[in-house]
């Protein structure tokens, strides 16, 4: 979901195989409790070590934009979490780990996190600029592993 609106969606569910496996397998299993999760995050020298750790160049503020691409059923969730002054934006072609993500938002109140259900292949829909690319065990889906380079190019361009 975008703000408090309807997912934004394109292609990504469009009778897509990849889509259409990945609504019957969402992934990971479902997260209930992001409680501890967040109390562990809650230390501001965590945050600070996370930030220098990505980016050893710029001055700590706790601010960033951040996308997680294929974020399955709860990374973006954790990132929100992780980034309270930031803004997290989670996109996938999964319809369920998007729906199970935004009960996550809602659960936890995580107002800096935007989802929508479009393919890492539309990425460039957004027309946003991010900090931080998050694409954890997403490539293998990809439908057209010749678009590959494409799309970190578009992933990387999305950076200031
Ligand atoms: C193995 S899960 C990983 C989820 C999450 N990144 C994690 O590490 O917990 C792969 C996710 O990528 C999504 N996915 C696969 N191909 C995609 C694409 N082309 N665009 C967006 N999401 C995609 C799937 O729907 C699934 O939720």
């Amino acid at each position: 979901m975008s703000g408090a609106g309807a997912p934004h969606q394109d292609r990504a569910s469009a009778g897509d195989p990849i889509a259409d496996f990945c609504e019957k397998h969402p992934y990971p299993p479902p997260v209930e409790d992001l409680d501890g999760y967040r109390a562990r995050w809650s230390d501001p020298a965590v945050r600070r070590a996370e930030h220098h750790l990505l980016f050893p160049d710029r001055a700590f503020t706790g601010e960033l934009d951040a996308l997680v691409a294929g974020c399955g059923t709860s990374q973006a969730a954790w990132h929100a979490i992780r980034w309270p002054a930031g803004r997290v934006v989670g996109i996938d072609v999964s319809a369920t780990s998007i729906r199970q993500t935004a009960e996550l938002k809602r659960r936890h109140d995580l107002g800096n996190l935007a989802l929508h259900l479009v393919a890492i292949e539309d990425v460039a829909r957004l027309d946003r600029q991010f900090d931080l690319d998050v694409l954890n065990r997403v490539s293998s889906f990809f439908r057209y592993l010749s678009r590959f380079d494409q799309v970190v190019f578009d992933l990387s361009v999305t950076q200031p």
